[in-house]
């Protein structure tokens, strides 16, 4: 073990921490993280005294902003009383209450099932759907999901991702799922009814195979590039789904909770899947939690005398009482606000008009609180470089983005005021101005 350890105080304000190992960074090739000391509403406080506009929600989780007071106290207060208990055995109000409230805002969808963050939201629909075939006597295998879909990083969820850079090494081992065509659009394309046509006939010939289930992130598709669809397009997927009586699942966990300017996606897409993974914003960005939400039909293929009906899934922390807590809390300031998540498209609409004039730039579009636009670039994809100058020079003027390679986005917090959003524009054009190479 080396020397003394170092004091926190005493770490410089940006490092690689011999013992840290950061999530998507290579320090090979990457500026180091820097040391963050607070957050208030959409700003971050670095150790260096600087203040930053957190413009990506902290990788979209942060919802109202950071610090939030109410979602603080409930945890603070949660934590007074009960911090965690086994879910098998018991059960617990702030679990009761939450589960009550989103099967509420979820008419159809009856049960709620816990799990820690979006990839595990994601597994849980996953393996719901493939016993509930299984429970019932008639197993299916095929799982359909979209071309540029992400689903997260555990082996279940990366399968029914596309296959990408972030895969390659896993690949081998990753079952197979059929891939449906994605007509992603954009301001002023004159495409996307062609494309929509083809890839709902592509749709129709996959679904020819007897389907457990099909997989979507409803309007946007987050990782894969900012990527929109029209709610027409999850319509006639939905009725077709429905059609060849396979599950729809809906990943709503970078959706959920106002991004898209509805509460969810789905309703604003109209759409009623019978399986949700929500996350991410689902404490306010404050406690990792995840929840499934499924069909009472669903569950009821469950519930049976024979015990290998049972769903054999769980984790350590299922339905932690602080999660929940921060969660009721966070969807009770949702609920008191809906202007912030509803209004929000309209304040971005200026600026990405402004934006979109800029000749490197192509394919501006715009759903609720998400706003993404993309570098004009001979290489499109996640290494391009010019991702990483623009958000290094974004961070100099005072904004966190991090650009999805040639993929510009903004995805701010509920709480930021239209003078930050404005600053956070102006760094983002600059930026772009000053591309180099
Ligand atoms: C649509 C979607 N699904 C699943 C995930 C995985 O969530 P997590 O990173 O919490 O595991 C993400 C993460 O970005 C996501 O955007």
């Amino acid at each position: 073990m080396g020397g003394a350890p170092q004091q926190p105080e005493q770490l410089p304000h940006t490092h690689w921490h011999p013992h840290l190992w950061h999530p998507f960074a290579q320090e090979a090739l990457h500026d180091p993280p820097r040391m963050v000391r607070a957050g208030h509403g959409p700003w971050l406080e670095l150790a260096d005294g600087r203040r930053v506009l957190d413009g990506i929600s902290s990788w979209w989780v942060t919802l109202h902003g950071h610090g939030e007071p109410t979602i603080a106290a409930a945890i603070a207060a949660q934590a007074q009383k009960l911090e965690q208990v086994i879910f098998a055995n018991f059960s617990h109000r702030p679990a009761a209450t939450l589960a009550q409230r989103l099967c509420q805002a979820w008419p159809g969808l009856d049960r709620l099932f816990f799990s820690d963050n979006g990839s595990t939201a994601v597994e849980v629909c996953l393996k719901m759907a493939l016993q509930y075939w299984h429970n019932r006597g008639e197993p299916r295998q095929q799982l359909i999901a979209f071309d540029g879909a992400y689903h997260g990083d555990t082996f279940g969820a990366m399968a029914l991702g596309t296959r990408s850079l972030f895969t390659t090494p896993f690949d081998p081992l990753l079952f197979a799922v059929a891939r449906c065509r994605c007509p992603a659009t954009w301001w002023g394309d004159d495409t996307v009814d062609h494309r929509e046509q083809a890839a709902l006939q592509h749709l129709d010939q996959l679904l020819e195979t007897p389907t457990a289930a099909v997989i979507i992130e409803p309007l946007v598709q987050g990782a894969g590039g900012m990527a929109m669809v029209r709610p027409a397009f999850l319509q006639q997927v939905a009725q077709r789904v429905q059609t060849a009586g396979a599950l729809l699942v809906a990943d709503e966990v970078m959706t959920g909770f106002g991004r898209t300017g509805a509460l969810f996606a789905s309703h604003r897409s109209g759409i009623q899947p019978d399986l949700v993974a929500l996350s991410k914003g689902l404490t306010g960005g404050f406690l990792p939690m995840a929840v499934s939400l499924a069909r009472e039909t669903v569950y009821q293929a469950f519930v049976a005398d024979d015990p290998r009906h049972t769903f054999f899934h769980g984790h350590s922390f299922t339905a932690n009482p602080l999660g929940c807590a921060a969660a009721n809390a966070s969807l009770t300031l949702l609920s008191a606000h809906p202007e912030r998540y509803q209004g929000f498209a309209e304040r971005h609409r200026p600026h990405l008009e402004a934006l979109a004039r800029l000749s490197n730039l192509e394919h501006p579009r715009l759903c609720g609180t998400i706003a993404a636009i993309d570098l004009r670039v001979d290489q499109p994809g996640y290494l391009h470089e010019a991702g990483r100058q623009i958000q290094r020079a974004c961070l100099a003027a005072g904004v966190f983005l991090r650009p999805l390679g040639h993929v510009l986005y903004l995805l701010p917090p509920l709480s930021m005021n239209d003078e930050q959003l404005e600053q956070c524009y102006d760094a983002l054009g600059r930026a772009v101005q000053g591309l180099v190479g």
